[in-house]
């Protein structure tokens, strides 16, 4: 970290922060987006410190998957290198292992590769789909740490759907919290989404299940679906 801003310089310092504070012995991480493998790195040095289970990353494109896996063969010992699992692979689908380990953390660092196509960026409709899945697969007290990038066009409507989506998340089973820079023109940001601890909570259909009971409705965000 640099030095011009001690406590944090940005939204990913930040999100490091709480990675660092949530992540515990027998933990699993998921990097939904990996692209140039920087937070899969950091991800990966956190779980080896805290003694986590494992660490799955997805991204779509083979020079992610390539870039990703080079950074952590030149930075990774053997031992936790053999705990990571990368697929290339999109996260509107999540590997079958993350429903076999417990899911501490799941991350997604939206937007395009670093010096990549940017065509290819995230999109609000698919990020949706895949946030959806993720609620569900976070074990009791998991995390979600979503950083956006209202600067681009589809950054800026990915960041728009997911608030809408978090407002509707009942309280009573999810902690939803947002930080912005408000003295940047369309920064970055962290929306983080906090799983209950005290038990597991399903969705069924439209409803969140919470102890085997129905509770608030959850209004349709998936606004995108069918458009
Ligand atoms: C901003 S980059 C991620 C940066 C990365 N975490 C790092 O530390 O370098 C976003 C990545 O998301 C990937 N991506 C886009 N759509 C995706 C999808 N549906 N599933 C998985 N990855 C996707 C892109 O290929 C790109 O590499």
């Amino acid at each position: 970290m640099q030095q011009k801003f001690p406590l944090f310089q940005s939204h990913l310092d930040l999100a490091h922060h709480y990675w660092m504070i949530l992540l515990k012995n027998g933990d699993w991480a998921v990097d939904a987006t990996c692209g140039g493998g920087q937070d899969t790195l950091r991800l990966a040095k956190i779980l080896e410190k805290a003694g986590g289970g494992g660490l799955i990353g997805l991204d779509i494109q083979e020079e992610a998957i390539l870039r990703t896996q080079e950074l952590l063969q030149r930075n990774l010992g053997s031992e936790i290198f053999k705990k990571i699992y990368i697929y290339k692979q999109s996260h509107v689908n999540f590997p079958e292992l993350c429903t076999t380990v417990p899911i501490k953390l799941i991350v997604y660092n939206l937007g395009y590769l670093p010096k990549g196509n940017k065509q290819l960026t995230t999109q609000a409709k698919t990020t949706l789909e895949s946030v959806e899945k993720a609620l569900e697969l976070l074990s009791p007290g998991g995390v979600m740490s979503l950083t956006c990038y209202p600067g681009h066009p589809e950054g800026a409507v990915e960041e728009k759907a997911l608030l809408e989506m978090a407002k509707e998340l009942p309280s009573s089973h999810w902690n939803v919290c947002y930080h912005s820079f408000p003295n940047r023109d369309a920064g970055p940001s962290l929306i983080l989404i906090q799983k209950n601890s005290n038990r597991q909570i399903k969705k069924d259909g439209n409803l969140w299940q919470f102890n085997g009971t129905e509770t608030k409705f959850l209004k349709t965000f998936l606004c995108f679906r069918g458009s």
